[in-house]
């Protein structure tokens, strides 16, 4: 039967839909409103049991694969053609909110139930997809699940990682996996015909503009750096300064450095370092060792090469009488999704009479992986004054059902393309 257009939005359920994220919400629930759901916890393993539960609710196959990527499969007419994906991950941030990640899953979730409710019949298999460790909070890099889905992250050195209480990622992978025993599984990789991602903006032009949904064009570049500082420890109050190897003071000039490096008039580098480490951390020590991170993005290549490459000499030359070790440990280009993705929601967008604003993404994301192999893109939602990455992040209930609805409409024409 021809399909006729909208007739998939139509069936979005926005009240299902919020009470879905606010049953999720659950899962890591802080006091603060928000979520601290790290990747393969055990609070992400219960989220990722109710999502199955509700899968085999609707009659939807469950299957996982080596990296503990999650898919949700209703079938299409034609199940020998490549699906269609769409997700993102359920992991967050220790201080995250109730939206970065979850909600692309629960979007596309929400499609597929949208199409059973109203008989639709696809030629495509559609698949909710969430993928492993997209935040890398707890093992570094992020987008682990979708980098070795997709080739990028050889998961061999990345499940070495360990967290901060010494579990490696190999060992939560494996308990996470255990509870999953009765899921399908799946070999790591398999062709998809096109992937699609719904997302808050985690930025604040959405909202700004008074525009319900963003078309995202592309993704900006980043470099993750991992700094190690070794001095020597000393009594605190019988070392004289010039006799000193003072990791902290040697970090502090390091990071001071860095900051003139990356310092951009025009307010476009985008320079943090989210995690520094003094050890062994007594008072009366003088600090023998440091850790920090740096993640630093930047939408144009040449700058991303060019500022990127210049990290480690300013490292070794602020760096004193201490030694240094630089690790990149994640390097992602910009990337512009592909054209006909990229159309594919805008014109869902337009078809539904959503306003719509075209952007690049800030963020990074699991599309950018899936951009190397199949033709990607996202949706972007507005979330409120653009909060993200902090328990406060808010958006509506409206929106989020628009952003899905677009999401229905687009992964339909793909489904059927
Ligand atoms: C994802 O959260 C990112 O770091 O951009
Ligand atoms: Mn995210
Ligand atoms: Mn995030």
């Amino acid at each position: 039967m021809e399909y006729r257009f909208g007739t998939a939005a139509s069936a979005v359920d926005e009240a299902r839909l919020w009470e879905r994220h606010v049953r999720m919400a659950q899962f890591g629930a802080l006091p603060g409103g928000g979520v601290n759901r790290q990747a393969l916890s055990p609070e992400d393993g219960r989220a990722r049991r109710e999502l199955a539960r509700w899968a085999a609710e609707q009659g939807f196959t469950v299957a996982n694969d080596p990296v503990a990527n999650l898919f949700i499969r209703r079938e299409g007419s034609d199940p020998s053609l490549p699906p269609v994906l769409a997700g993102s991950h359920m992991d967050s941030q220790p201080t995250g909110g109730r939206f970065d990640g979850i909600y692309g899953v629960l979007a596309a979730f929400e499609v597929l139930q949208a199409l059973n409710d109203a008989g639709v019949v696809t030629r495509r298999a559609i698949e909710a997809v969430a993928w492993t460790n997209e935040e890398g909070s707890r093992f570094q890099p992020g987008c682990l699940g979708s980098g070795a889905f997709t080739g990028a992250i050889p998961p061999r050195p990345a499940l070495e990682e360990v967290d901060r209480d010494g579990i490696s990622a190999r060992a939560a992978l494996d308990q996470l996996l255990d509870g999953e025993s009765d899921f399908a599984r799946r070999p790591l990789g398999f062709p998809v015909h096109a992937y699609l991602e719904c997302h808050i903006e985690q930025g604040p032009l959405l909202e700004q503009a008074g525009v319900p949904v963003g078309i995202v064009t592309g993704v900006q570049g980043s470099r993750w750096f991992a700094i190690e500082v070794t001095g020597e420890e000393a009594h605190a109050g019988t070392t004289p300064a010039r006799l000193r190897k003072d990791a902290f003071m040697a970090a502090v000039d390091i990071v001071d450095a860095l900051r003139r490096l990356m310092h951009d008039p025009e307010d476009i580098v985008r320079f943090t370092v989210g995690r520094f480490e003094v050890g062994p951390g007594a008072p009366n020590t003088v600090p023998g060792r440091v850790f920090f991170t740096i993640d630093f993005r930047h939408p144009d290549p040449h700058t991303l090469k060019r500022l990127g490459d210049q990290v480690e000499p300013v490292v070794r030359a602020h760096a004193g009488h201490c030694s240094v070790r630089v690790t990149e440990t994640f390097t992602s280009v910009p990337c512009a999704f592909d054209a006909g993705a990229v159309a594919s929601v805008r014109t869902a967008a337009a078809g539904l009479g959503l306003r719509a604003l075209e952007l690049p993404s800030g963020a990074n994301h699991d599309a950018r992986f899936l951009a190397e192999v199949c033709p990607s893109a996202m949706i972007f939602v507005p979330c409120e004054k653009g909060i993200s990455h902090n328990e406060a992040e808010n958006a509506t209930p409206g929106d989020l059902a628009a952003g899905t609805r677009v999401l229905a409409e687009a992964v339909v024409a793909l489904a059927n393309s």
